[in-house]
């Protein structure tokens, strides 16, 4: 896919001549033992960036997020999030098959989420209703076009979780971008959850990788349900180092993403297509007055060397990251508005 122009997701990145360099320079040992000193520095580094206690170091963003929600909830009990939230949406019934988790949605918002719309969703204890356990919340969203939720909101839920005596969870993956857009410390957001995932490997460039950040307890317990699912890894460190070498240099850079994807939405504009305002590194089509579908949408461009994703029949995405130029972005926004006047 080298010489396409490929804006399907922030996943496609390649690891940067630095990063792999940092990655066979890494000091490493089996993990399982805990005696990897390369994961055992980035798990630390990780928490201290949101203010926890303790990190857990996992092969993929959809085990991270499984680990936390096995911690809050217990089987047969509820958990609450959006509708269209990649825990219940892209993650294969995990939280079900695995937790014995029930989930209750809200209604596809985003990152447009009224906390009293959540509020009036959550059942107290007792013999007869599933109890809610925990809300989770993704940030920033990626079906909801990486719409950032406002601080404010999350405090907002913070409360209504500590009334309910539930917790709080934040889908994290792309939290790093949350921080460039609104300027909230890691740690201010770190403060609000009671467990985050994290990944290295979207916007931040690593090949592999995500964490859950949580107190020491929590994260303990988290690494006996990681080696349950077959995510006890040995020489991560070679890994690991990837994700050190990323959290040093590619989270500023994150801002020239969010200016690219600007960028292309500028373009698209004009057509009446853009599915909500851009706010990071996220352009999110909707065609559903086009004369164009999203699969028709996505064969023209792939003829003309540019790659996006099919959400839905009418929805698409393109994605920012580190593996376009500007350029290309340019190329790319001349493609797509050339098949869209079609
Ligand atoms: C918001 C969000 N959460 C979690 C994940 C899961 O990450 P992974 O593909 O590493 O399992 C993704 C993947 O794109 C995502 O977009």
């Amino acid at each position: 896919m080298a010489d396409l122009i490929d804006l399907r997701s922030d996943t496609v990145t390649r690891p940067t001549a630095a990063m792999r360099q940092a990655m066979a320079g890494a000091e490493v040992g089996d993990d399982v033992y805990g005696e990897d000193r390369t994961v055992n520095a980035l798990e630390a580094e990780v928490a201290a960036m949101f203010g926890h206690e303790a990190a857990l170091f996992c092969p993929s963003g959809s085990m991270a997020n499984q680990i936390a929600l096995q911690l809050l909830v217990s089987p047969g009990a509820e958990l609450l999030c959006d509708a269209d939230a990649h825990v219940v949406t892209y993650e294969m019934g995990a939280a079900a098959a695995y937790g014995g988790v029930t989930s209750r949605t809200w209604p596809p918002v985003g990152a447009e989420l009224d906390a009293d719309v959540v509020a009036a969703m959550v059942r107290p204890d007792g013999y007869w209703a599933v109890p809610t356990r925990a809300i989770a919340v993704e940030q920033t969203h990626n079906r909801g076009g990486g719409g950032v939720i406002p601080l404010d909101t999350l405090r907002e839920l913070r409360r209504i979780a500590d009334a309910g005596q539930l917790a709080l969870h934040c889908d994290g993956a792309r939290i790093w971008h949350a921080h460039v857009a609104d300027g909230v410390p890691l740690a201010s957001y770190g403060a609000l959850f009671d467990t985050l995932s994290v990944c290295l490997s979207k916007g931040l460039g690593a090949p592999v990788g995500s964490l859950v950040v949580g107190s020491a307890d929590r994260i303990g317990r988290g690494r006996v349900i990681r080696k349950r699912m077959g995510g006890g890894m040995r020489q991560a460190g070679i890994l690991a180092a990837a994700g050190r070498y990323a959290l040093a240099h590619h989270i500023d850079r994150l801002a020239d993403d969010h200016a690219k994807a600007a960028r292309l939405a500028e373009a698209i504009a004009p057509f009446g297509v853009l599915a909500t305002t851009v706010r990071t590194n996220i352009v999110p089509l909707d065609l559903t007055k086009a004369p164009l579908d999203a699969p028709t949408l996505a064969a023209a461009a792939r003829a003309e060397g540019v790659l996006i994703s099919v959400l839905g029949p009418r929805t698409a995405r393109l994605v920012t990251h580190l593996d376009v130029t500007d350029t290309q972005i340019d190329q790319a926004a001349t493609t797509l508005t050339h098949i869209l006047r079609r």
